[in-house]
């Protein structure tokens, strides 16, 4: 069983999978996180144009390792742990811009399918119920609106102590969306049979319910 949980930045996902995964005891399966360890390696390279024939022919030579450790993925990067810089606001932005790139996007395929060959995973990310992992029986769409990701995402800043003017976190994440959106390769939308769940309003015990539910209905036999 794969649950595929796709949507704009903000909307609440990386929450809710990891909240997922933990009460099915799947694996939870952050696609976004790859996106930004390949901003970052190319980064530390100073390599920064995905389109570059250079950069597309190092992508396997990158020292990335990407595995499953403690029911979740884990990056290295030359054996160092990659997690807090890989929220960094440049490499975000690097991220959305290497995404683009049909190169990272196969490269990144490839190793999101090997990575849930065995199944029981939560996988997040833009194209997961799309493109990557069209057949899985669980699709879910998680969006709310603007205002409510812009909150969302000045509020986990907050708690890391990092203080973000609200106009200009607003600005970026309406900038990220449209370019994740509009992008010609696996652009984010929803698959034709994903749940679409708009959880502006919602608290997060009310959209773990109806995911819960949602997936029993599914389980049935
Ligand atoms: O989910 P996130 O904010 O960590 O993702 C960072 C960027 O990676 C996002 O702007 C678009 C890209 N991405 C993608 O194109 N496809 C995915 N499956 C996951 C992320």
């Amino acid at each position: 069983m794969i649950i595929t949980i796709d949507g704009p930045a903000g909307a609440g996902k990386s929450t809710v999978c990891r909240l997922l995964a933990k009460a099915l005891g799947y694996v939870y399966l952050d696609t976004g996180a790859m996106y930004r360890a390949i901003a970052w390696a190319l980064k530390e390279k100073g390599l920064t144009c995905a389109e570059d024939p250079e950069c597309a022919a190092c992508l396997p030579t990158l020292p990335l390792r990407f595995f499953i450790a403690e029911g979740a993925l884990t990056i290295t990067c030359n054996g160092r742990f990659l997690d807090d810089e890989l929220r960094e606001p440049e490499i975000t932005r690097e991220a959305s811009r290497i995404s683009q790139s049909a190169a990272v996007r196969s490269f990144l395929t490839e190793w999101q399918r090997r990575l849930a060959s065995d199944g029981r995973v939560v996988a997040e990310g833009r194209d997961m119920g799309t493109v990557v992992f069209p057949h899985a029986p669980v699709k879910v769409f998680l969006t709310a609106d603007l205002a409510t990701r812009t909150q969302r995402r000045q509020a986990q800043y907050r708690e890391k102590g990092i203080s973000v003017d609200y106009a200009e976190l607003e600005a970026q994440i309406r900038e990220r969306d449209a370019a994740d959106a509009e992008r010609a390769l696996a652009p984010l939308r929803p698959a034709p049979d994903a749940l679409l769940l708009d959880t502006s309003g919602m608290d997060i015990s009310g959209v773990m319910e109806r995911l819960l539910r949602f997936v029993r209905e599914k389980d049935r036999p």
